[in-house]
């Protein structure tokens, strides 16, 4: 080839990575591999192959974990837990700091295995996976030094089980292990069964950083392992992967009281906008979509242009795709590798093959003759509606459409069951700051994508999950608060003492407080509430289905308030406790009338400081400008969660509502209420003070009946965003089990009892809001 033909192509020459020392390490193991429990591999047993994707060769064999050996590992882990707590924040600190500088002295064996099995570029692998990972170790490194000074009334959870998908490997195990370990955890952690490998070495260099026996455990296998790491003893499962098996995790555990985050898939809107620098925009696309062959939860993998650009945008993005390199991924200039396995293939195969109506687009590159790969894929013209606009193809596909308005722009992005990630391109600074609040995201880019840090948070919301890796929020998910909380007995309400009660009189009867207005219980039907000593005290509506949905629509109706300033709803919660001052003394009565308990004084001045805090903080619990390793700032923004059903505390029919509904109502929130079902009188005395302070219509609704069945109708709901609840009625299997649904977040009480007398108003801030993290690079 001569000087002026190879300028002319701009081909580049093969730039192979060796794989000699991978290999050798392979073999040095005899290329077979136990399980590590306890500090130690075991002999290797029964299992299966693990392949490279790009050639199909064999590069280990792999045990597939027994019910015993789960056991064993949970075991080891439990027995460590303590141990590895009592050592300290600074005590830990060494060893994470231990870990990443072996993860460092070792990167380059670990990007060539990482590549060698899951078939990713080398260049992505050595400049991205591996990076990340020594950063994840080293931050959290940090989060362990801090922990006893900064985490003060927080402790470990213990045993957590963690179970990892294929496409980043080894990055998706440092998210899990580093933070579990730095709050005092131990781990029993599952790879994916194509990508096993890079978590056995990472094995290898936990016994080298000398880390105690049981800390870490890694049992390998298939799903039928993953269930049983679920099922098993441990306090938390953290899980990555798809929708689908998130769903049957969020089931599996209801009602066990194990914590669980969940991070799984998207369909993430990448909008570009008029005013964008279009061409750096399509080298983001290149990295949105087709960095490791688009097998990434958060790919930008619907691409929204702006009608006025559109066709320039395409013509530069299919010149673009003429120029992608796909082939060996150990070859240092390949863009595009290969996908995991031949049953990804098949399923993005049937996929593309299923589009109708559209023009189907794919770079003219040579598929290698072996192994598994796939071309860059665009299709245009598809209805926002069609499946492949819907559904995740996670592969190197990229679907396309054009929107005229901004406005427009944001409802086609928000238009899924996902929310996961959102990139958008603009040089309008207002423009992107206006519509990144809008975007149902967990994270958006900002003319960049694919960014992570360990310091800025990354997770989802809607079906995308819940919980949030890396930051203080990822270390949240790791502890809890080291007080014991008490059981919770049932509060049964009074019975009659069957006294007969004087004809004629008013009613007394409280209808329920729906959009604003009060409301007679559309069933007609209604129970009384007695004293304790048996004397009537009036009649509560029984709500039913069609109230829930009711008061859900007139909550999702009432939108504005998540709009409007933290000052103003400042403003409003201080007129509610004013004119629930003014009325102390009535609603004391109440109390005391309904519990016999003689608090009524009291649980009525502490939901005065309950209304006061929130309002405090309505306009102070702030988000945080990350320091992230870039050109720019990672944005922590809170935003509330949107609607929340709650069932309110039976035992303290007041302090219990107000501790709830105060910090919701100061985020934004709107919500749903059931009223103490044992004391529901406290509940209904309130809708006087709600119609006179400035509240608007739907924002609070208070519905009265039998929990579980207010609860059953609420929690799947497909317009409430989480469900609280704090009844002695233990509902917590019930809620979790229906959560599953569209994956709202919950919050239940696992039959223990909440401490109300305590202002713990933080605790709700934080489940009433979600962080997004927004990246704004910045600079030339
Ligand atoms: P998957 O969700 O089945 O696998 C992820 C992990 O969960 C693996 O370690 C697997 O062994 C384990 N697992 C499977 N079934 C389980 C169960 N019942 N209980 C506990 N653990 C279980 O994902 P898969 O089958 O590998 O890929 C299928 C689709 O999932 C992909 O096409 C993609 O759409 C999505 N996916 C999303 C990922 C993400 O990062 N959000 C990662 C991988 C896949």
């Amino acid at each position: 080839m001569t000087i002026k033909e190879i300028f002319d192509s701009m081909d580049y020459g093969l730039a192979p990575e060796s794989a000699a020392d991978a290999f050798a390490w392979l073999v040095d193991q005899g290329s077979r591999f136990g399980l590590f429990i306890d500090g130690t591999f075991t002999q290797p047993g029964k299992g299966f192959e693990s392949r490279n994707p790009a050639t199909g060769e064999v590069l280990a064999e792999l045990t597939q974990a027994t019910q015993k050996d789960v056991e064993a590992a949970v075991k080891a882990a439990r027995a460590a837990q303590p141990g590895w707590a009592e050592i300290g924040g600074t005590g830990r600190a060494m060893f994470l700091y231990a870990i990443a500088r072996l993860l460092q002295k070792h990167s380059r064996l670990f990007a060539v295995l990482e590549t060698l099995d899951n078939g990713k570029p080398i260049r992505e692998s050595r400049d991205i996976d591996i990076p990340l990972v020594q950063r994840h170790f080293y931050h959290h490194a940090g989060h362990a030094q801090l922990m006893d000074t900064e985490m003060a009334g927080r402790e470990a959870l213990g045993v957590c089980g963690q179970i990892i998908p294929w496409n980043f490997p080894l990055l998706m195990l440092a998210w899990k292990v580093a933070p579990a370990l730095a709050m005092g955890n131990t781990v029993v952690l599952k790879p994916a069964e194509y990508t096993s490998l890079t978590a056995l070495l990472f094995a290898d260099i936990c016994r080298q950083a000398g880390l105690p026996k049981g800390v870490v455990n890694i049992v390998t296998g298939d799903g039928a392992v993953g269930e049983m790491i679920v099922n098993a003893k441990v306090d938390k499962i953290a899980f990555t992967g798809s929708t689908d098996v998130g769903r049957k995790i969020r089931q599996a555990t209801a009602g066990s009281g194990k914590a669980l985050t969940l991070e799984l898939g998207g369909k993430s809107p990448y909008i570009v906008f008029d005013d964008a620098d279009l061409d750096s925009a399509i080298e983001g696309l290149v990295d949105a979509i087709w960095f490791n062959q688009g097998q990434v939860c958060c790919a930008g993998s619907r691409l929204l242009v702006q009608e006025s650009v559109s066709e320039r945008f395409h013509t530069k993005l299919r010149a673009r795709m003429k120029t992608l390199r796909l082939g060996d991924p150990l070859d240092k200039c390949v863009d595009v590798g290969a996908i995991i396995d031949p049953v990804q293939h098949a399923q993005i195969t049937k996929m593309v093959a299923s589009a109708r109506n559209c023009t189907v687009h794919q770079s003219p590159v040579a598929l290698p003759t072996q192994g598994c790969f796939y071309p860059p894929t665009l299709i245009e013209g598809l209805s926002p509606a069609d499946p492949l606009m819907q559904e995740e193809i996670f592969g190197p596909v990229l679907v396309s459409t054009t929107f005229r308005t901004p406005a427009e722009a944001v409802e086609l992005a928000n238009n899924t069951r996902y929310g996961l990630a959102a990139t958008l391109w603009t040089e309008n600074v207002n423009l992107a700051l206006d519509i990144a609040p809008k975007l149902a995201a967990g994270v958006v880019w900002v003319n960049g994508t694919n960014m992570f840090d360990a310091a800025a948070p990354f997770g989802g919301v809607r079906e995308s999950g819940f919980g949030r890796e890396g930051g203080v929020e990822g270390l949240m998910a790791y502890t809890r608060a080291s007080e014991k909380p008490e059981p919770l007995a049932p509060v049964p309400a009074f019975e009659s003492n069957d006294a007969p009660v004087a004809p004629g009189g008013l009613d007394r009867t409280a209808k329920m407080f729906v959009g604003g207005k009060q409301a007679r219980p559309d069933g007609g039907y209604s129970k009384p509430v007695y004293g304790p000593d048996g004397n009537l005290l009036g009649h509560v509506g029984i709500g039913n289905r069609k109230d829930v949905r009711n008061a859900v629509e007139a909550a999702h109706a009432a939108k504005g308030w998540s709009k409007t300033t933290g000052h103003l709803r400042a403003q409003i919660l201080y007129y509610l406790a004013e004119n629930l001052a003014a009325r102390a003394d009535e609603f004391a009565m109440r109390i005391d009338a309904m519990t016999g308990k003689g608090t009524g004084a009291a649980e009525v001045e502490a939901s005065l400081q309950r209304l006061f805090s929130a309002a405090a903080w309505a306009d102070k619990y702030d988000g945080l400008a990350h320091g992230v390793p870039i050109r720019g700032v990672a944005l922590g923004m809170k935003e509330p969660v949107g609607t929340i059903g709650i069932l309110c505390a039976d035992e303290a029919p007041l302090l219990g509502l107000i501790s709830a509904v105060a910090p919701a109502l100061a985020m934004g929130n709107r919500v749903v209420l059931a009223a103490s079902q044992a004391f529901p009188l406290a509940a209904t005395d309130l809708y006087q003070v709600l119609e006179t302070s400035d509240l608007p219509a739907g924002v609070v609704n208070i519905l009265t009946g039998s929990h579980k069945e207010l609860g059953e109708t609420l929690v799947k709901h497909l317009n409430l965003d989480a469900v609280w609840s704090f009844s002695s009625t233990d509902l917590s299997k019930m809620i979790e089990e229906a959560s599953a649904g569209n994956l709202k977040r919950t919050w239940v009480n696992n039959g223990q009892a909440f401490d109300w007398s305590r202002d713990q108003s933080k605790r709700f801030l934080q489940a009433a809001t979600e962080v997004k993290t927004v990246w704004i690079p910045y600079g030339e």
